[in-house]
């Protein structure tokens, strides 16, 4: 039907112009129908293929996804990623007041992962701020006598001085032009008569998935391991009443053991952080404290809650799904260290694994918000989670303690911090004080005294087998 007579060569010179030309455009047609019907067909084939099949190449990495996902898992994984690194504008919500613009911002460290820590702890920490409340029996003796063991109570937050986290931003300080120059919103700073001050770094959030699916019961039940094992290390368990579902949930997120699932965590941070309003806490005022904004900023601001559940939603899947660290080369020296480790009883508190429950369920992205759906996970079902914590507080004595009382801990009681990935991270301990391991070690105190006194006292070739060991988490 068509091909044979077009060309002038085989078919001889007898043929008029005329049809020669309406062969060619046909021809033409016929050859447009073809690619319009193949472009059609690929893009079919395309989509079917997307259907069972989605490219993954980090899969397992840091800031990739955990292994196992289905293609419908892994595709929101990679949509939920642009929420995560997205800058929010104060036309979305960013502000009045906030620390950073995106999740990324703060949590980005080895460059580029999404879901890191800190790049440095100065612009991406958070300052924290609280004073004694006078009338307190612990007001009268020196800070330093009871620091560790201020509670609740003890302590004020300094909620109506910019407290308790202070917010070192503002649309008017970070957007110069865009707000007449006699509207402009104040930040925060360290207030006189703040009496304790904490500067926290931003921790990595790798694995964050496994963790919030470790079962309540299974971290309760460290207590009374510890209990068995060593009385003298045994941590406590706190418990939340989640806001999000005004069920009871036991804690295990933030340095202080504050917070129980990712979605309360997430819309703490889109709240303290980034100044976005949500659903649950649907105005500045309740988010911050803070109600003495100039009147004409006002008209400059979105409706509210800033955020209709969605962004909440997205970026609680997205760190559900990201991928624990991996570990690095074991060698026999890193297999030695792992038993000095054992020995010296860093494994009590720093527990090596724990396991997530049968069934997990992680809210939908795609949620329709307000109103949140979950989607079952089976590839973070019955996974074992080797984060080396056991998600409970221990007192670590005054080198540590920062004396602000958070979520039923003390003011110097800190949550085990998970030891996984350890090798990516550049700062260490709350509040990033060093990138040295012998030296976050030697900085526990409390009730870990003994034990650090035992490592401080090993032979140096025992010492260097843990630190080889601690290097390949
Ligand atoms: C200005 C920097 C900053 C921004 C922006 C920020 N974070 Fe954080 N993030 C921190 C700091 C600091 C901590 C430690 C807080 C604490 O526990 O005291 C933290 C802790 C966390 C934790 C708990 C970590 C752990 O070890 O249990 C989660 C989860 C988290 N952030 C999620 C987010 C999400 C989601 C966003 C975006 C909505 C976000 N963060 C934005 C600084 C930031
Ligand atoms: C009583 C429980 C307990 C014992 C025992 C213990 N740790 Fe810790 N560890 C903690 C807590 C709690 C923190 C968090 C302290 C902070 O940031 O203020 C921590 C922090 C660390 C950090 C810093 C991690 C980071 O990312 O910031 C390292 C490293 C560490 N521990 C290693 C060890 C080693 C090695 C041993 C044994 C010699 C040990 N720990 C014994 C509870 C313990």
């Amino acid at each position: 039907m068509f091909g044979k007579d077009n060309g002038g060569e085989n078919s001889g010179e007898s043929e008029n112009v005329q049809s020669s030309t309406n062969a060619q455009s046909s021809n033409k047609n016929v050859w447009l129908q073809r690619g319009i019907l193949g472009a059609i067909l690929l893009a079919t084939g395309i989509y079917l293929f997307q259907q069972v099949y989605v490219f993954a190449p980090d899969e397992g990495s840091l800031g990739g996804p955990v292994k196992g996902l289905t293609p419908n898992q892994l595709r929101k994984f990679y949509a939920t990623r642009v929420v995560f690194k997205k800058e929010f504008t104060p036309e979305e919500g960013l502000g009045p007041l906030f620390n950073g613009k995106s999740c990324f911002e703060c949590h980005g460290q080895p460059t580029e992962r999404v879901g890191g820590e800190g790049r440095d702890v100065v612009s991406t920490g958070v300052v924290r701020i609280g004073r004694r409340i006078a009338q307190r029996p612990k007001a009268k003796q020196p800070l330093k006598d009871v620091i560790t063991g201020l509670g609740q109570d003890d302590v004020d937050i300094m909620l109506f001085q910019g407290g308790p986290a202070l917010e070192r931003k503002s649309i008017t300080s970070e957007f110069v032009n865009k707000y007449p120059p006699d509207c402009q919103i104040e930040i925060g700073s360290v207030p006189s008569g703040a009496e304790l001050i904490s500067l926290r770094h931003a921790p990595p959030l790798f694995g964050f998935g496994l963790i919030e699916a470790i079962p309540d019961p299974d971290i309760v039940q460290n207590v009374f391991k510890e209990l068995k094992s060593n009385p003298q290390l045994a941590g406590r368990a706190l418990s939340q009443i989640d806001p999000l579902t005004y069920r009871p949930r036991i804690s295990r997120f933030g340095w202080k053991n504050q917070n129980s699932t990712l979605l309360t965590f997430t819309q703490e941070a889109l709240n303290v952080e980034m100044g976005v309003t949500t659903f649950f806490q649907e105005n500045e005022k309740s988010a911050t404290g803070i109600s003495n904004f100039p009147k004409c900023i006002y008209k400059y601001l979105p409706s509210e809650p800033n955020d209709k559940g969605h962004v909440m939603a997205q970026l609680a899947y997205h760190q559900a799904l990201l991928a624990p660290p991996d570990r690095g080369p074991i060698t026999e020296e890193v297999k030695r260290g792992e038993k000095v480790f054992e020995q010296l009883q860093c494994a009590v508190c720093h527990l090596p694994e724990m396991s997530t429950a049968p069934i997990v369920y992680v809210v939908d992205p795609d949620s329709p918000g307000p109103e949140l759906k979950h989607m079952e996970i089976q590839a973070l079902e019955s996974k074992p989670v080797k984060a080396f914590s056991d998600f409970l507080v221990h007192q670590m004595g005054v080198k540590l303690a920062d004396g602000l009382p958070q979520g039923g801990a003390q003011g110097g009681e800190w949550r085990t911090t998970p030891l996984w990935g350890l090798r990516f991270k550049k700062f260490l301990l709350h509040d990033g004080r060093t990138s040295d391991i012998n030296e976050a070690i030697l900085a526990h105190g409390g009730q870990a005294e003994q034990v650090v006194k035992n490592y401080d006292a090993l032979p140096e070739k025992e010492k260097s087998d843990l630190l080889a060991f601690l290097k390949s988490l």
